[in-house]
């Protein structure tokens, strides 16, 4: 098929990729002229791993390009649009801006020609065009409304993938979600136009579950807002073990071995950050509110407190092992990224806990495998350092906020070595703690 991918993100750019790999004539689509001259080298503009490789195979295959501003003409030669742009929190509240969606999907109407658009019916759209964006439940109907006044069919599609892992997760998902229209001919011709674009993954057994618009875009958000809740909930505990001597990471285990809890997602620490976990819930909650249903979702300003309250956490218990104030000490950082094998930094609890210690007086060295290009740009107050062993220099205490395992291995001894105090706060509950101790540290992990 010939398939366009509006918005080269995260998301975008290795959908794009991973369309062409599985053989469909792929354009890809981004206003970023940076973004899509660097996809075209085959460079990646972002740390996915495994996705350079994928890029180059599909650039290479001649089945994939990417461009700034595609011509109509190009367009409407497009059998399927995906549109995989942001939906980032709004800059006046917690709703989701929408502004990005539907921009793209205005381009893609416009370049339908008239007589396309004139001969279109429910089996045979002039174009289709599938939703991937993260969005308010309601909003793939209004679009598709729109959509329907050009001839147009609009699905939805949510995505799954987690950074990181974004290549496997988008080839080898552990479902697909159709979101169809109410109409049977509209829904019949949806389906098999998804079914034609992912072919290879229904041939390999992957689950294929169809349902309407809102149970679609609920099923993302509804997915994103359980694991939120999932990690909130074992931080709460974390929260009493604090307060009672109890061991947050023995209590997981405990737990986990019950199959109906699980032990995923279940690490107690400074919590969840990242481009979708911390907006997602607050846009559920702003959108719920609209609908009248806000007590439905109540719980998730909860779940964002608590998550919230681990970062003041550690911020107070760094104080506290400092002696009361930060003014004129030096910190280490380990980790910058919201998680490991990633460089994204939107929201990440590593980075906020970081600058927060370096605006109560501070000198933070921070170190991160992958994320410290942006961290230098944004926060030019940090001073980053390539090398963990050089970020723990002098260091009067020692954070571990992201679990990359370049820092899981360093070695405590020639750590200690390295710093002025050998106190240690482990934010993930990643390390271990008799190893550190062993070798002369005061060890504190989150919830133990
Ligand atoms: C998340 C979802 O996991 C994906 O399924 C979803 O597709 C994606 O959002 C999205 O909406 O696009 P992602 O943001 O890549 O994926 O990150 P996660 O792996 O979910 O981790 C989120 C945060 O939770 C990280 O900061 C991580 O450190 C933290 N976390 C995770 C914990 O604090 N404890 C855990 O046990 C697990």
């Amino acid at each position: 098929m010939k398939i366009s991918v509006i918005g080269c993100g995260y998301l975008g750019a290795v959908h794009a990729a991973a369309m062409a790999h599985l053989g469909h004539s792929t354009v890809g689509v981004d206003v970023d002229p940076a973004k899509v001259e660097a996809l075209t080298q085959g460079q990646a503009p972002f740390f996915e791993p495994g996705f350079p490789e994928l890029l180059q195979e599909s650039l290479g295959s001649g089945q994939l390009s990417f461009t700034l501003a595609p011509a109509p003409e190009e367009l409407a030669q497009v059998d399927l649009h995906f549109i995989a742009v942001g939906t980032p929190q709004s800059e006046d509240g917690k709703a989701a801006n929408l502004s990005y969606v539907e921009a793209a999907l205005e381009m893609i109407l416009q370049a339908i020609p008239e007589q396309r658009k004139a001969q279109a019916s429910a089996q045979e759209p002039a174009t289709v065009i599938v939703g991937k964006s993260t969005v308010p439940v309601g909003t793939a109907s209004r679009l598709a409304a729109r959509a329907a006044e050009e001839g147009a069919l609009l699905l939805w599609n949510p995505e799954f993938l987690r950074e990181g892992f974004a290549v496997a997760d988008t080839l080898h998902p552990d479902r697909l979600v159709y979101g169809l229209p109410d109409d049977p001919l509209a829904a019949r011709a949806g389906q098999a136009a998804l079914d034609q674009v992912y072919a290879p993954l229904l041939a390999e057994g992957i689950e294929r579950l169809t349902m309407n618009y809102p149970t679609a875009e609920l099923v993302k958000v509804a997915a994103n807002s359980f694991l939120a809740t999932k990690i909130s909930f074992i931080n709460a505990m974390a929260e009493l073990c604090e307060a009672t001597g109890g061991n947050v990471t023995e209590l997981a285990e405990a737990i986990g071995y019950d199959e109906r809890i699980g032990s995923k997602f279940l690490r107690a620490g400074v919590g969840f950050g990242g481009g979708c976990l911390p907006k997602d819930i607050r846009a559920f909650m702003a959108r719920a509110q609209e609908l009248g249903v806000e007590d439905a979702v109540s719980f998730l300003r909860d779940v964002d407190a608590i998550n919230q309250r681990r970062r003041d956490r550690v911020v107070s218990e760094s104080l506290k092992a400092l002696g009361g104030s930060a003014q004129g000490k030096r910190v280490a950082v380990l980790g910058a990224a919201f998680k490991p094998n990633s460089d994204d930094i939107r929201d990440s609890p590593a980075l906020e806990v970081a600058a927060r210690l370096a605006e109560a007086g501070a000198r933070v060295q921070i170190s991160d495998p992958q994320a410290l290009a942006g961290v230098a740009a944004r926060h030019p107050e940090l001073v980053c350092c390539p090398d963990p062993y050089e970020a723990l220099e002098g260091a009067q205490l020692v954070l571990l906020l992201t679990e990359w395992s370049d820092f899981l291995q360093l070695d405590p001894l020639r750590a200690a070595s390295c710093v002025a105090q050998a106190q240690i706060i482990d934010g993930r509950n990643a390390l271990d703690p008799a190893a550190w101790e062993a070798a002369g540290w005061s060890y504190a992990g989150l919830g133990r």
